[in-house]
């Protein structure tokens, strides 16, 4: 071997070591930040894939073990149970992130980042506070909701999760009981995402929505145009299951991947997710809700609903347990 190709050996190893690779389904420019941030730090350089879970997905099982992938960082709890079932991430242990992270929001194999909750959004010309007062999702069902409520369509990861929750806490017999009843009280044929829910109930089409929290935050910001933000003034947020198990919660969260050159690195880098500053700049720009107690939501969420009780009996695995029978007796109840 000549000297050069030597030398340029060891300059990689030492590259190659002092870097790791990111796969994300988050596009958000606030990340390039905290990845700045990180090799500032550190040292360690990151590089990015993104891109949509499923095509991530394929690409890291194609490359098995030649995958340079490190991590793989998640929106909704079900994608990650997803991941795990098929082999894509490599355990590991972190006291840092153990103590971190409430039990019900981590597995072996990922992590939560940050929260969402799945709240209720109505429109107060059209039906009054009372009428919803100490709802529960489960009330969703009730006939005094015929043809009010807006919800996406059941092939969203995020209404799969919704509904493998009400699996886990009542059965499936129950959740079949429900799904009928609850899909007769739609306003409209699904489609959309979730801003196109809340719309819908600021337009008075329907007087309730189900969407995600950061997305009614993310149009009162006025990020998403005027219109939206306008939209906002006209519906209300409200937290369901106060009196009971509390609102359904999410995460967006991270895994090392089973293949990672750098799982030691990878990990350092989700530990340092979890710092106080890191999880306030992540909030801040995602209105995602931050999962150490130490940092507050944005004002922006935190105008929605303050202190109010977040479902947190819940393993949110359970979504993923639950997923692929949530989404067949959604089919069966006639939700698209
Ligand atoms: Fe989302």
């Amino acid at each position: 071997m000549n000297l050069f190709l030597l030398l340029s050996l060891i300059l990689f190893n030492e590259l190659s070591a002092n870097e790791i690779n990111l796969f994300t389904t988050r596009h958000y420019d606030s990340d390039t930040i905290i990845f700045k941030e990180f090799t500032d730090q550190t040292g360690i350089n990151i590089n990015i894939v993104s891109g949509k879970s499923k095509p991530l997905e394929k690409r890291i099982l194609e490359e098995g073990k030649s995958c340079k992938g490190d991590l793989f960082f998640l929106a909704d709890a079900g994608r990650l149970v997803s991941a795990e079932e098929k082999g894509l991430f490599k355990k590991i242990r972190s006291k840092v992130l153990e103590k971190k992270i409430p039990k019900q929001f981590r597995s072996e194999f990922w992590y939560g980042i940050a929260k969402r909750a799945r709240i209720i959004y109505y429109n107060p010309k059209l039906i009054s506070l009372k009428e919803i007062e100490n709802i529960s999702y489960e009330d969703l069902a009730d006939e005094r909701f015929k043809e009010a409520i807006a919800i996406r369509q059941s092939n969203n990861v995020y209404n799969q999760s919704l509904v493998a929750s009400i699996i886990e806490n009542h059965g499936k017999k129950y959740t079949i009981d429900w799904l009928k009843k609850f899909v007769q009280n739609f306003s409209r044929e699904p489609a959309g995402n979730d801003r196109s829910q809340i719309l819908s109930v600021a337009s008075g089409e329907s007087k309730l929505a189900i969407a995600n929290t950061y997305y009614y935050a993310l149009m009162a910001s006025g990020k998403k145009g005027e219109e939206q933000q306008e939209a906002t003034k006209k519906v209300k947020p409200y937290f369901p299951n106060q009196q009971n198990r509390g609102t359904h919660m999410n995460i967006s969260g991270i895994g090392v991947l089973k293949h990672s050159p750098n799982p030691e690195l990878a990990t350092q880098f989700i530990e340092f997710l979890l710092a106080p500053k890191v999880q306030k700049h992540i909030i801040n720009n995602t209105f995602e809700y931050p999962m150490i107690e130490s940092v507050k939501p944005s004002i922006l969420v935190e105008t929605m609903g303050k202190n109010f009780k977040q479902d947190n009996s819940t393993n949110v695995s359970s979504y993923g347990k639950w997923q692929k029978d949530a989404f067949k007796i959604m089919k069966e109840a006639g939700w698209n």
